[in-house]
């Protein structure tokens, strides 16, 4: 397909980044290069080119769909561990970004810090995509965002509940919604509510689209009315000393059967995963018929290609 050179050069590090066209012609890419892998027609659009892929995070989805994604766009991804490079013994991620700029085309991070990502770009000439944030995960919510148009034919007027942890997903799926006019309510207990920053941005951002986002602590409110139920884990990555804890305070979030019953007929349920089966999630809903969460796995490798193409 043809690419337009629009968001060539940009970072790729929030939604929040991108306007309302922009964020919808990269969905549009994404679909489009998914119907082009689907019949077998080649896109070497990156050919030649080097994706540099940081990951101070454990992946599954994530590594092999940017990888596996470059290798279908005829370029090449390094997987770069933190055991290996000279980041994990102290080197300055503005150093590491300075000599990674000059040899490849595209910098990848997952790591903690949303500081680190931001930092990166600063000193990058070429291209840096979050992977992953303790703040955000815009790749996700790509991916995610397809998966729901292609389950519900559109994102706009839609209403999406997010049960659970106010985490780096939650805040992608609030600057998510407000993007594209969809409803975003996020019941978490008490505690554990979005930052407040990422609210108000969004909030603003919501404006232009009329999308309604709200906070709330009650599941059953949350899911009334709901076209998707989404889900995470209670404790992410970095959180596992606090998981215990934080399951005593999340019982009451779990998607379950009854929780789902009282959505939309014909609600979908989503799962960025990996998940933990039993508690944020039931393997009767999560393996039930109106679970999308492996097509929301796929759906990462046509995200990440798009996001790639258009900025590389
Ligand atoms: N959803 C997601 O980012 O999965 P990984 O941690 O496996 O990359
Ligand atoms: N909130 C989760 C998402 C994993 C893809 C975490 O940060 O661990």
């Amino acid at each position: 397909m043809d690419i337009s050179d629009k968001l060539k050069g940009r970072d790729f590090i929030s939604i929040h980044d991108f306007s309302e066209a922009e964020v919808a012609y990269i969905l549009e890419v994404g679909l489009e290069l998914k119907k082009e892998q689907k019949k077998g027609i080649a896109h070497p659009i990156l050919a030649g080119k080097t994706l540099g892929m940081i990951f101070q995070k454990a992946s599954t989805r994530t590594r092999v769909a940017f990888e596996v994604g470059m290798y279908q766009l005829g370029g090449h991804a390094l997987f770069l561990s933190p055991r290996d490079i000279q980041i994990g013994r102290g080197e300055t991620i503005k150093d590491t970004s300075l000599v990674l700029s000059r040899m490849v085309d595209g910098i990848m991070i997952r790591t903690f810090d949303h500081e680190e990502v931001l930092e990166m770009a600063r000193w990058s000439s070429v291209p840096v995509i979050n992977g992953l944030t303790d703040l955000l995960h815009p790749t996700q919510v790509i991916g995610d965002m397809m998966t729901i148009h292609e389950h519900k034919g559109g994102l706009r007027g839609l209403k999406l509940a997010f049960i659970g942890d106010g985490n780096n997903v939650a805040h992608e799926l609030l600057f998510g919604g407000a993007k594209v006019g969809m409803d975003v309510t996020i019941a978490c207990p008490e505690g554990f509510e979005p930052d407040k920053e990422v609210l108000k941005l969004a909030e603003k951002d919501a404006l232009e689209t009329g999308a309604k986002l709200q906070v709330i602590d009650d599941p059953w409110k949350a899911v009334k009315g709901a076209d998707v139920i989404y889900t995470d884990v209670w404790a992410s990555m970095g959180q596992e000393g606090e998981a215990d804890e934080k399951e005593k305070k999340f019982l009451q979030f779990q998607v379950n059967k009854a929780l789902l019953m009282a959505a939309n007929p014909g609600a979908i349920v989503m799962h960025c995963l990996p998940a933990k089966r039993g508690k944020e999630i039931t393997d009767e809903v999560m393996d039930g018929p109106q679970s999308v969460v492996f097509d929301e796995s796929e759906n990462r490798l046509h995200a990440h290609k798009a996001i790639m193409a258009l900025t590389m």
